[in-house]
């Protein structure tokens, strides 16, 4: 399984920051917003992983992760020229997905909770995998309709009359066949090539599974300076509480075996003297 990260865009609402960085690179409480989308691909074994952002700021995240060695990685990187919409990912990524299957997240989606089901969903996966998480706000999202006995039945993007509230987040597995999916579908009104049109191509095959998320999992909008707040405060809160850190890319490489101690030590030794380093100096007495 080959895993993509799509973290493009203008994010313009939160202008005028958006000016000198993009959104994905924006501090939700201690680290930046893409370590949160990056963190579930690797809790879910993907080590693997394209980024694909615009041109002024993959420079950016190749600073952050080089080539991704220091975490047991794999990162690649490749440029989306203007915002077509987030299936050119897989038209994009064609070269990098080979004959594998692949798993997409946007950058800017959090997760939190126990998210054993969705690693779970994503090993079985059979053609698509998309989940449906209840949202307040279902005009603004892709929006999975159900039958009575819970089946999947449309899945509409952005509609003015939401037929259910169950938003599809930003987080899809799909088998090698997306590839050519994502070439034959047209550009929407909007002039980008719609992952919903995607998914509506799996579903007419029968092939798309949709995993209800339960209550007990966070979904975090990341849109507007009000949402990072938000979700700033949401991991403070917790972090400070048990004195752990939610999608520190180092712990998880090291509890999940993707490096050892001793490359975990000389990750450190490249760390300044920070609150990040003292909880990676902890991580590493504790680990057994
Ligand atoms: C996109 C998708 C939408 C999905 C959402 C999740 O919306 O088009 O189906 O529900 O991501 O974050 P956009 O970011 O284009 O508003």
């Amino acid at each position: 399984m080959k895993g993509i990260i799509l973290a493009g865009g203008a994010g313009s609402r939160l202008y005028p920051v958006s000016r000198i960085y993009s959104k994905q690179l924006t501090l939700i409480y201690d680290k930046p917003l893409i370590y949160y989308p990056l963190s579930i691909l690797m809790l879910s074994n993907i080590k693997d992983i394209l980024i694909i952002s615009n041109e002024e700021t993959i420079p950016h995240y190749q600073k952050l992760f080089d080539n991704g060695s220091d975490f047991g990685m794999n990162i690649e990187y490749a440029l989306q020229t203007a915002p077509n919409g987030i299936a050119e990912s897989f038209i994009i990524g064609e070269k990098f997905i080979g004959d594998d299957d692949v798993t997409l997240i946007l950058g800017d989606n959090i997760f939190y909770g126990n998210l054993d089901f969705i690693y779970r969903a994503m090993q079985k996966n059979d053609g698509a995998t998309i989940f449906g998480y209840r949202v307040n706000d279902p005009e603004r999202y892709g929006i999975v309709e159900f039958d009575d006995a819970g089946k999947a039945i449309s899945i509409e993007e952005k509609p003015k009359e939401p037929k259910s509230n169950f938003a599809v987040p930003g987080l899809y597995v799909y088998d090698n066949e997306v590839v050519n999916i994502s070439k034959n579908i047209k550009p929407s009104p909007r002039g980008e090539l719609e992952i919903t049109d995607v998914n509506n191509v799996y579903l007419q095959k029968g092939k798309l599974n949709v995993e209800k998320i339960g209550r007990g999992v966070a979904w975090l909008d990341t849109g507007t300076p009000e949402s990072l707040l938000q979700a700033s405060n949401f991991f403070g809160v917790i972090e400070d509480r048990q004195g752990l850190k939610v999608a520190c890319i180092e712990e998880i490489a090291l509890t999940k075996g993707f490096i050892d101690k001793k490359k975990f030590t000389e990750v450190l030794s490249k760390i300044p003297k920070s609150l990040y380093k003292e909880y990676l100096e902890r991580i590493l007495k504790e680990s057994h």
